[in-house]
């Protein structure tokens, strides 16, 4: 059964089991659209300028007109919010309702715009680390935009399950990309390094602010391309995203990670973070 929170729906506010759109919608038949996701904590939106600009360029890459102003999207989005939780913002824009299944863009159309509000789940295995698995990326060339097209992304998330690990750590010719759905990090010779920003992977906003929180707090850092043979040696791995947060990697195809437990620099970074987090919200 559906919970029935309220959604946001083209202009309106509904039940979620009354929020209905057309078979005929693009996203449903050509995954035609792209989405965000915004943490917010304590009913603020946490970087929420940040998201937006990332969701101009989703859109421009795929042609499609913002249908809001930043302060428009900041009223559609309040009354979704509950000051009490911890919370996500799912906010999804496809290129609308088509009279035809044509693969060419339709002329005069409207986009569809939906949003809903979700608390976030503690994740499990947070503090005592997970375990993932690499395996070749499979996605396409346009990984920068947020398109809700994640075919490529769930079955490489379940495939890791399938081998008993909770992330996919992705690899395209010989350097380590991205998470199934995060950003990753490895600690190399005391380094904290990510893979720079480009069509290969999502730029992430909760690795955005680690970067910035690294930069404030003199921790070497670098955006850096990592090949599978370093990531396999590095002393600490993470993954990152707006809903996880920075989770350790303990183990990786089934080795540990250093010692198997999550690292120190780990530790400090997660500090600081949920400091920052509070200093906004
Ligand atoms: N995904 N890379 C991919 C492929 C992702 O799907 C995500 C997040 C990230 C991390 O981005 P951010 O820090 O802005 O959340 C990186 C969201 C959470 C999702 O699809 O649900």
């Amino acid at each position: 059964m559906l919970e029935n929170k309220t959604v946001y729906l083209n202009g309106q506010y509904l039940p979620l089991n009354e929020a209905k759109i057309s078979v005929m919608d693009r996203g449903f038949l050509f995954g035609d659209g792209v989405y965000e996701v915004i943490p917010a904590y304590h009913g603020r939106l946490f970087y929420l300028r940040q998201h937006l600009e990332r969701l101009d360029n989703s859109l421009a890459a795929i042609r499609l007109a913002n249908p809001h102003t930043r302060e428009q999207w900041q009223a559609i989005l309040a009354p979704l919010l509950d000051a009490g939780q911890n919370q996500y913002i799912y906010l999804q824009i496809t290129r609308g309702v088509a009279v035809k299944r044509d693969h060419a863009f339709p002329e005069n159309i409207q986009p569809t715009v939906f949003a809903m509000c979700s608390n976030i789940m503690p994740f499990a295995g947070r503090d005592a680390g997970i375990k993932a698995v690499t395996m070749d990326d499979s996605r396409w060339k346009l990984c920068n935009a947020k398109a809700i097209t994640l075919l490529a992304n769930i079955l490489h998330r379940q495939e890791a399950l399938d081998q008993g690990s909770a992330e996919a750590i992705l690899v395209r010719d010989g350097y380590v990309t991205e998470g199934a759905a995060s950003n990753v990090f490895a600690v190399i010779d005391g380094v904290l390094l990510t893979p720079p920003k480009g069509h290969d992977i999502l730029p992430g906003i909760t690795r955005d602010v680690i970067l910035e929180i690294a930069q404030t707090n003199h921790i070497a850092c670098r955006e850096e391309a990592i090949s599978l043979a370093q990531f396999k040696s590095a002393e600490e791995i993470w993954v990152t995203s707006s809903t996880r947060e920075i989770i350790p990697v303990v183990e990786l195809d089934g080795q540990p990670v250093a010692d198997g437990k999550p690292g120190p620099l780990w530790q400090n970074m997660d500090q600081l973070f949920q400091a920052y987090k509070q200093s906004l919200s």
